[in-house]
């Protein structure tokens, strides 16, 4: 199907990334990539050039190129691959810096004119994006916000790692829920019955009770029904638990461990920040403390909103906070805002009542600002038998699937804590985007498993 021309290429150049051209400057460089797009003005040749770090325009006129490069290079087409050697230029005006004059060029795959990439350069309907998805990748936007996402995992393992956390990797296949059982997705284990997991969390109870302070980081998996800009299908989620850890510790884990990820992003991405377009003055000021507002100021505020008309519908007390009351909410403040002390009967049943009224659960949920809502949720464990015992029995739960959790409260119950970060909702924010399916490669949705 493909046209294939190679040149001769001399490869004496070094090997260089477009991320850290500044080091070859006035130096020839050999760039591994993909023809991004291409202007011509006669004699004149501007591609742009992408290898995955960045872009850079090259620069081929008639007179200064072998003929037979500037033949290879006129009408060459966008996601072409190749090899192209030039010598690096500083240039104030460029996006990043710098330009390549354009020495040598050698094709690796050149994209028929028959069957040319399907995202062209012009605006496209983000199903016909979604569908393509394993091609979309490649745009310069796209493409930042993967390599936003990857330094949010980075940073998400790195403040655990030096902070005394031990990872231990939970099982994806288990035997029950663990965050309702609305949202489970079975799997025929053998015949048996069996889910993915909704949570590493009743796991790494065990493993902090033997290690003191750990992590675990995963893919998970709620079969949500919904179509909301905030569900998957299947994320990922970085979760600590902690021994001997109360409500108060985990709050302070919670906004170190949030400011930490997203001064890391700030840090090490700020191209990546400035290809999207995201206000970095808005995440610089992400730094502790963090608000906190009990469930109940919480619900007086929105009460109040709904009375001034800022809120269409009022708020039930008693209920988990809808989208549009989170939105309200962090639009309040311009950190993220941690929420405690939910009734706990809209709360999972292994949460740890608040011993000066167990109407509320030991619990915290970070919201995001901007209105971007849940990014944290976590809690004090019950630490009781008896306790927890009732509980798994008034949520209908299979007592004999939950042996081995109760044994942990049989053999040195201590009070222990721990939370869920949602990686993609933290994308979302820290990028800036309407919806999470732009946050992870390949996005699961109730609608879509394809690419
Ligand atoms: O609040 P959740 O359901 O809490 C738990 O699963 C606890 N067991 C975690 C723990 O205490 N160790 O989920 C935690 C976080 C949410 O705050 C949200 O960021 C993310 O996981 N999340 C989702 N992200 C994308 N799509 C979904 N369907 C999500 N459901 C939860
Ligand atoms: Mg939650």
């Amino acid at each position: 199907m493909s046209e294939e021309i190679v040149l001769k290429s001399e490869e004496t150049a070094p090997v260089a990334t477009i991320s850290t051209l500044g080091k070859h400057e006035g130096q020839s460089v050999t760039l591994k990539g993909w023809l991004y797009n291409l202007r011509e003005s006669g004699k004149l040749l501007f591609p742009i050039f992408r290898d995955g770090t960045g872009t850079v325009q090259g620069v081929a006129h008639v007179k200064s190129v072998p003929a037979e490069v500037f033949e290879t290079l006129k009408g060459l087409t966008q996601e072409s691959s190749v090899i192209v050697t030039g010598r690096v230029r500083a240039d104030k005006r460029a996006p990043g810096g710098y330009e390549l004059d354009v020495e040598n060029i050698q094709v690796i795959q050149r994209v028929p004119e028959s069957d040319p990439f399907p995202i062209s350069l012009k605006e496209h309907g983000v199903e016909f994006l979604m569908e393509h998805r394993h091609l979309w990748v490649r745009t310069p936007r796209q493409s930042a916000i993967l390599r936003i996402r990857a330094e949010i995992m980075r940073a998400a393992a790195e403040y655990f790692d030096q902070n005394g956390f031990i990872r231990t990797d939970p099982p994806i296949l288990t035997p029950a829920a663990c965050e309702g059982t609305s949202t489970l997705f079975p799997v025929d284990y053998f015949g048996d019955p069996a889910f993915l997991t909704q949570s590493g969390q009743l796991y790494i109870e065990s493993t902090a009770l033997a290690l003191g302070k750990v992590y675990s980081f995963g893919p998970t998996f709620r079969a949500e029904k919904s179509k909301t800009r905030r569900h998957l299908t299947e994320f990922w989620m970085v979760e600590p638990e902690v021994a001997f850890c109360d409500l108060n510790d985990l709050m302070q884990l919670a906004e170190n461990y949030l400011s930490h990820i997203v001064q890391s992003v700030v840090k090490n991405r700020a191209p990546e920040l400035e290809v999207i377009g995201r206000d970095i003055e808005k995440l610089k000021a992400i730094v502790p403390p963090f608000p906190r507002l009990r469930y109940d100021e919480a619900a007086k505020m929105l009460n109040e909103a709904h009375a001034k008309g800022e809120l269409e519908h009022a708020f039930e007390y008693g209920n988990d906070f809808g989208s549009p009351d989170e939105t309200w909410l962090t639009k309040q403040f311009d950190k993220p805002v941690m929420v405690h002390r939910y009734p706990a009967a809209v709360k999972a049943f292994y949460m740890e009542p608040d011993p000066e009224d167990p109407t509320y659960a030991l619990c915290l949920d970070v919201l995001a600002p901007e209105g971007y809502g849940e990014v944290i949720g976590g809690s004090q464990r019950v630490s009781s038998y008896d306790l927890l015992k009732s509980r798994i029995e008034a949520h209908n739960l299979p007592l004999e699937s939950f042996q081995w959790y109760l044994d942990l409260r049989r053999y040195g119950s201590v009070p222990h804590a721990g939370f869920g970060m949602g990686i993609e909702r933290v994308v979302a924010w820290v990028c800036g985007l309407d919806h999470v399916r732009e946050t992870i490669p390949f996005a699961r949705t109730l609608h879509r498993i394809y690419p």
